[in-house]
């Protein structure tokens, strides 16, 4: 099969990442006979310098005709001083509302390799866990009213949580259509003690979850849910919840695997075409020093076969490379804790993953 691919490479260490599952992504299509084409475009800070604009409109119309897009990360200390509009974060959110990228899969899940990168208490760690975080992805407060104004203190600033009915529909049923594939149990994440826009999302989920009778559904308060992370993850399957609970949470789980250089997504919207992306920033701090874990990024090419191609087995090629990599006892900074092995570049941990492929 063919398919065509959007490369947002971005900034930081971006190039160096999205090149990496480039190059796992050639190997597969070697070994399964595909043939995948990259287009590049600019987005984010790297946009910005070239055209002025994070997200420039050859971008959005190149991933609107690409098959799927692979995306490595955006944002540098370069641009963080620019007007919120013009800043490369912007680029992202305006990207994922312009594909009407709804869904954010974040799966989360600890190796048996890197039990001891775990931060958690051994006891903990020992039973292990596998989630899967589905965080709604164009909604919330990242998408609502925002402004400055004058108020009782003077200056001040604001941000919206608005949901509709819909939008909670829609994320809550991919939640469980997910659940079903996985262990039938969806946790729901809100803060409906305090938020309207949370009660209307525990209340919408409840309405959905009539329509899966065989998949378990209870509700979390959000600060429990942070407490319960780092208690007992292994009690989470699937975790349905708004935009900026999911992006906090989801940080919050990528530590308890051992490094958030290990965690891919898939943002999807009502097509088969998606954006893939590591779940971590564009590290501006080793960026271009050949140091960066590419895991992530080339999971997020796994979970593009999977979702978007359909090619589960190539996808599975992907996931059982990566779990021989790390049983080796491979290691790249990010992920030295508790052993004295020597860290893998960006490049030697690609090479090695397409020779175990
Ligand atoms: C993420 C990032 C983005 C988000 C930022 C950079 C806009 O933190 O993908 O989690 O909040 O979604
Ligand atoms: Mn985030």
């Amino acid at each position: 099969m063919e398919f065509n691919i959007a490369l947002l490479r971005g900034d930081g260490i971006g190039p160096e990442i999205v090149d990496s599952a480039v190059a796992v992504l050639e190997k597969i299509g070697e070994k399964f006979g595909h043939k995948f084409s990259f287009t590049p475009y600019l987005i984010g800070g790297s946009a910005i310098d070239a055209t002025g604009k994070p997200l420039p409109e050859e971008t959005v119309k190149g991933c609107l005709e690409s098959d799927s897009v692979l995306l490595g990360a955006v944002g540098g200390p370069k641009w963080d001083n620019l007007p919120g509009d013009c800043r490369p974060e912007k680029a992202l959110l305006g990207i994922r509302a312009a594909l009407e990228l709804f869904t954010n899969l974040r799966p989360a899940k600890l190796y048996k390799a890197l039990k001891d990168e775990c931060p958690l208490r051994p006891d903990i760690a020992a039973g292990g866990f596998d989630l899967m975080m589905v965080r709604e992805l164009t909604g919330g407060i990242y998408f609502g009213e925002r402004g400055r104004r004058e108020g009782k203190y003077g200056e001040e600033a604001y941000d919206t949580e608005c949901y509709s009915k819909m939008e909670i529909e829609r994320i809550a049923r991919v939640a469980f259509e997910t659940a079903r594939k996985r262990r039938k149990n969806v946790i729901s994440i809100d803060k409906a003690n305090v938020l309207e826009s949370s009660r209307l999302w525990r209340a919408t989920v409840h309405e959905i979850a009539k329509e899966y009778p065989d998949v378990d559904c209870t509700d979390m308060l959000v600060d429990n849910a942070a407490m319960q992370l780092v208690k007992n993850p292994g009690q989470f399957d699937v975790v349905v919840t708004s935009n900026m609970f999911g992006d906090i949470l989801s940080d919050e789980a990528s530590q308890i695997t051992g490094s958030i250089g290990m965690l891919p997504s898939a943002s999807l919207g009502s097509s088969k075409r998606g954006m893939y992306e590591p779940i971590h920033g564009s590290a501006p701090d080793i960026a271009g020093q050949n140091k960066a874990n590419p895991i992530a990024t080339i999971l997020s090419a796994a979970m593009m076969l999977r979702y978007s191609f359909d090619l589960d087995k190539e996808a599975d090629a992907i996931e059982t490379a990566v779990d021989s990599f790390l049983e080796a006892g491979y290691r790249t900074a990010d992920l030295i804790g508790s052993t004295d092995a020597k860290p893998l570049s960006t490049t030697e941990v690609t090479e090695k993953i397409l020779e175990l492929l």
